[in-house]
C-alpha cells in the first residue's frame, strides 16, 4: 500500500455509472489522487469508461478490481443493493474503501461493514459529500453559534422526476426507491446542521406498483427540541431549497441543498446577509478520505461511523413505517 505523504493514493472505480464518472472527474482535480483503475460487470463497459478518462487498467469485474495489487483505494459507485458485497470484497483484499450512499440496503449490512473495515484495519466512509459542502459547514457553524437563536424547525425536500420503470430507482431488486436515493438528503441534512439524530421519527408513503416508495412525506423530533419535516419523491420536482429556522432568525438555504453554494440567513432586526460559497463537489469528501488515510485513520470524523449507522437506522425505521421491504429482506 501507498501511504506516505508524498506518494499519491491510487483510485479503483467499481461501476461505470453517471456518480462513477462524476467521482473520476473529482479525483482529478485532486493532486495527491491517481484513478488508475476501473471495474465493471463488463469488460467492453470497464474498457469505454477507461478509455473516456484516460484509465491505465479496465478489468471486466468486482473481483478482478479487487485482486488489482495497484490499488490503494477503491470507490463503490453501485446501486445501493449491491454496497454490501463489493465494500466487504474489497476490504477482505485489504484496500480503503469509500463507498456511495445509501451506504447499505439497511443498518445490519452496514454494521457488517464497518465490522470488516476494523477487522482488515482499513479505511472506510460513506459518500455522504453534502458534509464536506463548504456552505453546508458554514450554515452548521452559525447555527451552533447561535446565530438564529434556538433551532425550531429545519424543513427540507428532494423530489425529482424520474419516471423510466427500468432504471435503478423503481427496482425492488436494486434497493429503489426515493428514500435511500434522495431522502436521505432531506431525512439527514438537519443531523448534520443540528449535530444530533432524532429520537423520533414519523414518516407517510406511497408506494409504487413494484413495491418501493414513490413519494415519501414525514417529521422527526430532536433531543434539542427542534422538529424536521422531509420530502422525497421520484414523481416530481419540488423547490429542492432548505429552511432553518431559529427562535432570533431563520437562514434559508438555496436549491440544490444539499450541495448548495448560497443561503440567505436573516436575523431579527437585521438586513438579509446573503452568503455564496461556491464547491469544488465530491472533490471535498474525496480529499477527506485520503487526509485520513496518510494520517492513519481508518474512518471519517466528519462522516463518522456513528452517523453512518444513526442514518442507516432511521431509513430502516422510515422503510419500515411506510411498508418498504426488499427482496433480499425477506
Ligand atoms: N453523491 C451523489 O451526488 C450521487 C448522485 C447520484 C447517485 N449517487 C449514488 O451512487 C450510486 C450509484 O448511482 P448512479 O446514479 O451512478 O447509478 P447508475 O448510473 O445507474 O450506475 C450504477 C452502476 O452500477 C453498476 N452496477 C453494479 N451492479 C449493478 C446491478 N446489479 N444493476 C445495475 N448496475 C449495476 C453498473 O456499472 P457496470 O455496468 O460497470 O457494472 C452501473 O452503471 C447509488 O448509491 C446512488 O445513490 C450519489
Amino acid at each position: 500500500m501507498s501511504d506516505t505523504s508524498t506518494t499519491p493514493l491510487r483510485w479503483g472505480i467499481a461501476s461505470t455509472g453517471g456518480i462513477a464518472e462524476q467521482m473520476t472527474r473529482a479525483l482529478r482535480t485532486l493532486p495527491h489522487a491517481e484513478v488508475v483503475a476501473v471495474g465493471s460487470r463488463s469488460q467492453e463497459s470497464a474498457d469505454r469508461f477507461a478509455s473516456e478518462f484516460d484509465i491505465e487498467r479496465a478489468h471486466p469485474s468486482h473481483t478482478d478490481l479487487c485482486a488489482d495489487p495497484n490499488v490503494d483505494i477503491i470507490y463503490v459507485a453501485s446501486p445501493h443493493s449491491e454496497h454490501h458485497d463489493m465494500t466487504m470484497a474489497a476490504l477482505n483484499a485489504g484496500k480503503h474503501v469509500v463507498c456511495e450512499k445509501a451506504f447499505a440496503l439497511n443498518a445490519a449490512e452496514a454494521g457488517e461493514m464497518i465490522e470488516s473495515a476494523r477487522r482488515n484495519n482499513r479505511f472506510l466512509m460513506e459518500a455522504m459529500w453534502t458534509w464536506f459542502i463548504p456552505a453546508v459547514v458554514d450554515i452548521r457553524r452559525r447555527v451552533n453559534a447561535g446565530e438564529i437563536g434556538e433551532i425550531v424547525s429545519v424543513d427540507a425536500d428532494f423530489c425529482l422526476d424520474i419516471s423510466d420503470p427500468d432504471g435503478r430507482h423503481r427496482q425492488a431488486d436494486l434497493a429503489g426507491g426515493a428514500l435511500l436515493d434522495l431522502g436521505i438528503y432531506p431525512l439527514t441534512f438537519p443531523c448534520f446542521v443540528l449535530g444530533e439524530y432524532p429520537d423520533e421519527v414519523k414518516a407517510i408513503g406511497r408506494l409504487t406498483a413494484g413495491g418501493v416508495d414513490a413519494t415519501v412525506a414525514g417529521v422527526a423530533a430532536f433531543p434539542s427540541g427542534a422538529l424536521s419535516t422531509f420530502q422525497t419523491s421520484l414523481d416530481a420536482v419540488s423547490g429542492l431549497g432548505a429552511r432553518i429556522v431559529g427562535t432570533t432568525g431563520r437562514i434559508d438555504v438555496d436549491p440544490p441543498f444539499w450541495f448548495t453554494s448560497s443561503f440567505t440567513v436573516h436575523s431579527l432586526g437585521a438586513d438579509p446577509q446573503h452568503v455564496e460559497m461556491p464547491s469544488e463537489g465530491l472533490a471535498h469528501e474525496a480529499a477527506h478520505a485520503m487526509e485520513r488515510i496518510r494520517d492513519g485513520h481508518i474512518h471519517s470524523n466528519v462522516v463518522t461511523w456513528d452517523a453512518t449507522l444513526r442514518t442507516m437506522q432511521l431509513l430502516d425505521e422510515v422503510r419500515q413505517q411506510v411498508g418498504v421491504v426488499y427482496p433480499s429482506e425477506r
